[in-house]
């Protein structure tokens, strides 16, 4: 988008980042889920977010069908639109994680392009891409909403894996397949991988 925030100037806050995460004792982070609708984004990304808040870790997940209803409500689903709809989201978990939380994202999010701009905004570390790979005729089979029924019939355009594309991604943190592990198992990969980077102690 165009900037047309001029004569604006930067507020340097006393309390920093380094301070929130001093006093919450653990460090912020996103977590970036990225997979196929009904590939288990948002089911894998709030069972982390209980075991890590039951922990004591000041958490929050930004999820794509409610962020939808109110911050991107007025986006739909053209390629443009999602651009713009990941533009919003990052620079909320960027936000967010100047506030110190361990912030999980779970948005389709679809495109290479749009998952790079949103790590580039983060510093090197703080952004962690975690692949819910599940194939396509599985996330079919369990069409949780009815939306790949609604799309094969063409009542929904623009459905991604049907009519919009997915770009896998080719280096993420973390990729695991939804449909061979449990989910208890999957949240376990998610929580090694933090502790093994030391976000977790
Ligand atoms: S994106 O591509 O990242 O901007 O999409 P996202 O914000 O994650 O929204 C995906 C959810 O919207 C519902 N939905 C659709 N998904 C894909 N394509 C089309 N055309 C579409 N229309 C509605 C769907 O419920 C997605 O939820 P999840 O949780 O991914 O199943």
């Amino acid at each position: 988008p165009i900037d047309k925030s001029t004569n604006t100037v930067w507020h340097h806050a006393t309390v920093t980042r380094k301070r929130r995460e001093e006093k919450n004792r653990h460090k912020s982070v996103v977590l970036w889920f990225t997979g196929l609708s009904g590939a288990g984004k948002s089911t894998l990304a709030h069972a982390v977010e209980e075991r890590l808040f039951q922990h004591g870790f000041n958490t929050f997940v930004l999820d794509g069908d409610n962020v939808r209803h109110g911050l991107c409500g007025d986006l739909g689903f053209s390629n443009e639109d999602r651009r713009e709809n990941i533009r919003r989201i990052s620079e909320t978990a960027k936000l967010m994680l100047e506030a110190g939380t361990i912030t999980l994202t779970a948005f389709i999010s679809p495109f290479r392009a749009e998952r790079a701009m949103a790590r580039s905004l983060m510093p090197h570390g703080d952004f962690i891409e975690i692949h819910c790979y599940c194939p396509l005729d599985i996330c079919e089979q369990r069409d949780v909403k009815g939306l790949y029924k609604k799309a094969r019939k063409g009542e929904i355009k623009d459905f991604t894996g049907i009519s919009s594309p997915y770009e896998e991604p080719e280096n993420p943190e973390l990729r695991i397949d939804t449909s061979a592990h449990h989910l208890e198992d999957c949240v376990e990969m998610v929580i090694s991988l933090l502790r093994s980077r030391y976000i977790l102690p």
